[in-house]
């Protein structure tokens, strides 16, 4: 079976304008889609049909293949993304995981200022990144379409796209911006914590 685009689940216009339905329209209708597309055009050709997004994402990189590689794991980056965001409704952590955040930040203002400073500070595409490693909350980022998913214990949380295509539209060259604005205002906090059962990259495999 084909692997699919995930419909967003909000509304196009649900983030307001700290990220616009024309950005949407963008990256996920066209840059997500073409990473699908592309993905599904090559699955054939080296025998992983039926095979789910996370095997073929490990088996790409098993086997040196970039170009599945990149283009799988930015389906699976994307879908997981993409739950990570929610309408502003002034939402923060909350329960186990804001005292994890506290433990190990001191505040969730002083993870969300680390987490915009690896954002910020990762050169050229990538992805900035709140992961469980083995039991601690840790911040990270990875490379263009670099994925927690080939990382042994790293357990995804959160993350949040910083290639250009996801904010030029709203915010021009400004990634700082984009990141505080994100992170500040449209994060979905329950999703994270979720995430903390482990099973995070579950929620974003397909087939
Ligand atoms: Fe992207």
């Amino acid at each position: 079976m084909a692997f699919t685009l995930p419909d967003l689940p909000f509304a196009k216009d649900a983030l307001g304008d700290y990220m616009s339905a024309e950005t949407l329209d963008y990256h996920h209708g066209k840059h997500h889609k073409a990473y699908v597309d592309k993905t599904n055009g090559m699955v054939g050709e080296k025998g992983l049909e039926g095979v789910s997004l996370i095997e073929v994402v490990r088996a790409a990189k098993e086997k040196g293949d970039k170009g599945l590689f990149n283009n799988s794991a930015q389906i699976w980056n994307h879908s997981f993304y993409w739950q990570c965001l929610a309408a502003p409704q002034g939402q923060r952590p909350t329960g186990r995981l804001a005292e994890m955040i506290d433990d190990a930040f001191g505040s969730t203002d002083q993870l969300l200022a680390k987490l915009k400073e690896e954002a910020v500070g990762h050169f050229s595409n990538g992805w900035a990144w709140l992961v469980l490693d083995r039991d601690s909350l840790k911040i990270t980022s990875l490379h263009d379409a670099d994925t927690p998913l080939v990382y042994e214990g790293m357990r995804p949380l959160l993350t949040l796209d910083v290639w250009e295509h996801a904010y030029y539209i709203d915010y021009r060259n400004a990634r700082p911006d984009f990141a505080e604005k994100v992170l500040g205002n449209i994060v979905n906090w329950e999703f994270v914590a979720q995430n903390l059962d482990g099973n995070g990259e579950s929620r974003a495999n397909q087939g």
